[in-house]
C-alpha cells in the first residue's frame, strides 16, 4: 500500500491557487458565448471537458482568446452564433453537450452533435422534448433519446409553459434555462419529479445572473424567464474554484497562525461549501473575504469547539471534525446523516481514524462529537474517499501521522499534498549520519539538547530489535520474524535510558554481541520497512536531531540540514579503545578496528538503504576534532540553515 508520511507542522501561512471548478468553467463558457460584449474568463479549469467546450465554441465562430495561465478572452456574438452550419464533437462533456444543445437548437442553425461512444449512452431525451415543446428541430441520428444529434432551424415560439422532469439529471433544466433567453420572450419551465441537484441549478441561476439574466423562481417547482432577456457580459468573470477544497487551507491557517490566502473562491461565492468559513470563524479563526478569495488566521487566543447544524455545508464540515482537534472543549456537528451514503460511511470512518489519534469520539444515526487530546502518531485509512485524505492531513499539527492511499486525493485535487506542503512548515529535522563509533551519537545528543529539540539514536531501535529477537529466541536471520518483532516492539526513550517492554534495557543493547546483531537484522529489508514510520514519528515540534546511517537518504530525505560524520577507522578504534579501558574493560585495539572495519564493510555495502554520504550532506570529519568542537560546527550549520 502507498502512503505519505506527514511530520508534525509547526505553521502554516502563503496563498493556494485553487483549480476551477468544471461545473462553472463550462456554463461560464457558454454564457461569455452567447453575451453581448468581451468577457475576460479567469483561473478557467484545464481540464478534458473545458477543452472540448472551447473547442466547439471556436468551429462556431466564436472569438476564443487564450491570454497565458488560465486566462481566456470570450468574444460574445450577442445570440446570434456567427457559423450556421457545423459538426462539433463534444467528447464525454455532459456539461458540455446538454447547455450547447439547447442553445444551438433555439439559436437556429444546422448543427450535428456528437460525442464519445459513452456520451452516445447517456440520455438526452428529456431535454429534447423539452425544447420540442418550443418548437426546436431536433433529430436522433443513432437511438431514440440519445445523441448524436441533428439540429435544424425550427420556428421558435415561446410565452408558454415546458415542462422538464428534474429527476435524472438538473443539467437538463441548466440547459433550458440557460437557452430561454435566446427566444426574447418570457418562458416558464416546470419541473416535473422531484428535482435533484439542487445545488447545480442554484450555480446556474447565479451565473445567468452575473450575464444579466435574472430568473424568477418559485420553489424549486417553477422558473420564470423574464421577456426581454439578454446576456450581457459583466466584463471580467473569475471561475471559483471548489468551495470545499478550500475548506482545508483555511483551516491551515486557522491552526497553523496563518494567513492562508485562498484565490479562486471568495465572499460572494455561489457555491452552498463558502459558508465553511462562517463555521471557522465562529471557531474563533480571523477570516477576510474579497471578491475572488478568503483567508483565515488563528485567533489572538486558541480555537473553541462548536455545535452546529452542518446540513448546509455536508463536505466543507468533515474538515470542521478534524479542525476540532485543535479548538478547546468539545466539538458537535450536526445533521450530517448524508455522510453515511458518500464514498464511504464518512461518520464511521472518521470516528474511527480520529479514535486512532487519541481524540474522543461519539457518533450518531446523525452527529459526530470530538472531544481533543493530546494526539499520538498512527497510520490514518482513508477509505478511497478524497475528503478523508484532506481532512486527515490538518491533524499533523498535533502529531506526525502516516496517510494511507494518499493518491485518492485525485478524485477532486490531484496536487493536494504538493500545496499543502507549500503553505505549511513542518518541525526541523538534523540527520546525522555516519559510520560506527563515529561520535555521531554524543554529538547529536548534545545538539539536540543545545537546540531544545527531540533525539533520535536509530541505532537503538534496530539494537532493540536484536536484543528483542534473540530474548525470543528468534533467529536474526529470519527475516519475517525479526520485521514482526520490530513491528510490535514496545519501547520508550527516557531521558538516560530506554526502556523495552517498560524496563530499562541499560548496556543491555551496547554489548559486542548485540552491536553484530543489530547490524545483521538491519541489513533485512522487512525490517527496515517496520521501524521506518516509528522512527519518522519522532518528528515533532520544535525540531529532531536524529543520528543513523539513512537518516538524511531515506528517512528524513527533506532534512534541512544533512551531516555526515565520520573520522578514520584509527581514530574511532582507538576513542572506543580508551572508552572500555576507563570503564574498567579489558579491550585489544587490532581486535576492535577489526571489528569495526567489518560492520563499516557490512552497513556500507548492504543493498537496502547502505551508509554512504549524501550529495546534500556536509562532511564532517571529527578526526581530530573534540566533541565540542563538532557540536559547535553542526549547531553553526544549523543557524546558517535558518533552523
Ligand atoms: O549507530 P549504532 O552503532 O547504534 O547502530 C547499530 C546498528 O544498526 C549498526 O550496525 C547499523 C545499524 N543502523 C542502521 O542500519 N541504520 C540506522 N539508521 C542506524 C543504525
Amino acid at each position: 500500500m502507498e502512503f505519505l508520511d506527514l511530520p508534525q507542522l509547526l505553521s502554516a501561512a502563503g496563498i493556494v491557487r485553487l483549480p476551477g471548478s468544471k461545473s462553472i468553467s463550462n456554463r461560464v463558457l457558454l454564457l461569455a458565448a452567447l453575451a453581448e460584449g468581451e468577457t475576460e474568463v479567469c483561473d478557467l479549469l484545464a481540464s478534458d471537458d473545458t477543452e472540448r467546450m472551447l473547442e466547439a465554441l471556436r468551429a462556431l465562430g466564436i472569438g476564443v482568446a487564450h491570454l497565458g495561465g488560465e486566462n481566456w478572452r470570450i468574444s460574445g456574438c450577442a445570440g446570434r452564433i456567427p457559423v450556421r452550419q457545423a459538426e462539433l464533437f463534444l467528447g464525454n462533456a455532459g456539461t458540455a453537450f446538454r447547455p450547447m444543445t439547447a442553445a444551438l437548437a433555439l439559436a437556429g442553425g444546422d448543427y450535428v452533435l456528437k460525442g464519445v461512444a459513452r456520451m452516445h449512452e447517456r440520455p438526452i431525451g428529456d431535454l429534447v422534448d423539452g425544447l420540442r415543446q418550443l418548437g426546436a428541430d431536433i433529430a436522433y441520428l443513432g437511438n431514440e433519446g440519445y445523441p448524436p444529434l441533428h439540429l435544424r432551424p425550427g420556428s421558435i415560439h415561446s410565452g408558454g409553459v415546458l415542462r422538464v422532469r428534474g429527476d435524472v439529471s438538473s443539467q437538463f433544466l441548466t440547459g433550458l434555462l440557460m437557452a430561454l433567453p435566446l427566444t426574447g420572450e418570457v418562458a416558464t419551465v416546470e419541473v416535473v419529479g422531484e428535482l435533484i441537484s439542487k445545488p447545480y441549478i442554484e450555480i446556474t441561476l447565479a451565473t445567468m445572473a452575473r450575464f444579466g439574466v435574472v430568473v424568477q423562481r418559485e420553489g424549486w417547482q417553477r422558473f420564470t424567464v423574464p421577456a426581454g432577456s439578454r446576456y450581457r457580459s459583466p466584463g471580467t468573470v473569475y471561475v471559483e474554484g471548489d468551495a470545499s477544497s478550500a475548506s482545508y487551507f483555511l483551516a491551515l491557517g486557522a491552526i497553523g497562525g496563518g494567513p492562508v490566502r485562498v484565490e479562486g473562491v471568495g465572499g460572494d461565492s455561489i457555491q452552498g461549501d463558502v459558508k465553511f468559513a462562517e463555521a471557522l470563524a465562529q471557531m474563533g479563526a480571523r477570516i477576510e473575504t474579497g471578491p475572488n478569495w478568503m483567508s483565515a488566521r488563528a485567533p489572538v487566543g486558541d480555537l473553541v469547539a462548536v455545535d452546529l447544524d452542518c446540513n448546509h455545508i455536508p463536505d466543507a464540515a468533515m474538515t470542521l471534525a478534524t479542525a476540532a482537534l485543535f479548538a478547546k472543549g468539545t466539538t458537535m456537528l450536526r445533521n450530517i446523516a448524508s455522510w453515511r451514503v458518500k464514498e464511504t460511511d464518512r461518520i464511521a470512518a472518521m470516528a474511527t481514524e480520529l479514535r486512532k489519534l487519541g481524540a474522543v469520539v461519539e457518533e450518531g444515526a446523525d452527529f459526530i462529537r470530538v472531544t481533543p487530546a493530546i494526539l499520538r502518531p498512527a497510520a490514518i485509512d482513508t477509505y478511497d474517499d478524497h475528503r478523508m485524505a484532506m481532512c486527515f492531513s490538518l491533524a499533523a499539527f498535533g502529531t506526525p501521522l502516516r496517510i494511507n492511499d494518499p493518491q485518492c486525493v485525485a478524485k477532486t485535487f490531484p496536487d493536494y499534498f504538493d500545496r499543502f506542503a507549500a503553505v505549511t512548515r513542518a518541525a526541523p529535522v538534523i540527520a546525522i549520519d555516519g559510520p560506527s563509533a563515529s561520535g555521531k551519537g554524543t554529538v547529536a545528543a548534545r545538539v539536540a539538547a543545545a537546540l531544545g529539540y527531540a533525539y533520535l539514536d536509530s541505532g537503538a531501535l534496530y539494537r532493540l530489535t536484536a536484543l528483542a529477537a534473540r530474548r525470543a529466541g528468534v533467529d536474526w536471520a529470519d527475516e519475517p520474524a525479526v520485521a514482526a518483532i520490530a513491528t510490535g516492539l514496545e519501547v520508550t526513550f527516557s531521558e538516560n535510558d530506554v526502556c523495552l517492554q517498560g524496563v530499562p534495557v541499560g548496556d543491555a543493547i551496547r554489548t559486542e554481541e548485540i552491536s553484530a546483531g543489530a547490524s545483521q537484522v538491519a541489513a533485512l529489508p522487512a525490517v527496515r520497512a517496520a521501524l521506518l514510520f516509528r522512527q519518522r514519528a519522532f518528528n515533532t515540534a520544535p525540531g529532531l536531531v536524529g543520528d543513523g546511517r539513512d537518516m538524511g537518504s531515506v528517512v528524513f530525505p527533506r532534512a534541512p540540514l544533512k551531516v555526515f560524520l565520520t573520522a578514520t577507522a584509527e581514530a574511532r578504534a582507538e576513542r572506543r579503545y580508551k572508552q572500555l579501558i576507563e570503564k574498567g574493560f579489558s579491550a585489544n585495539l587490532p581486535a576492535l578496528l577489526l571489528d569495526l572495519q567489518q560492520r563499516d564493510a557490512r552497513d556500507s555495502g548492504r543493498s537496502v538503504a547502505p551508509l554512504r554520504q549524501e550529495a546534500d550532506a556536509k562532511l564532517l570529519d571529527t578526526t581530530s576534532l573534540t566533541i565540542e568542537e563538532a557540536v559547535d560546527q553542526v549547531l553553526r550549520w544549523s543557524r546558517e540553515s535558518a533552523l
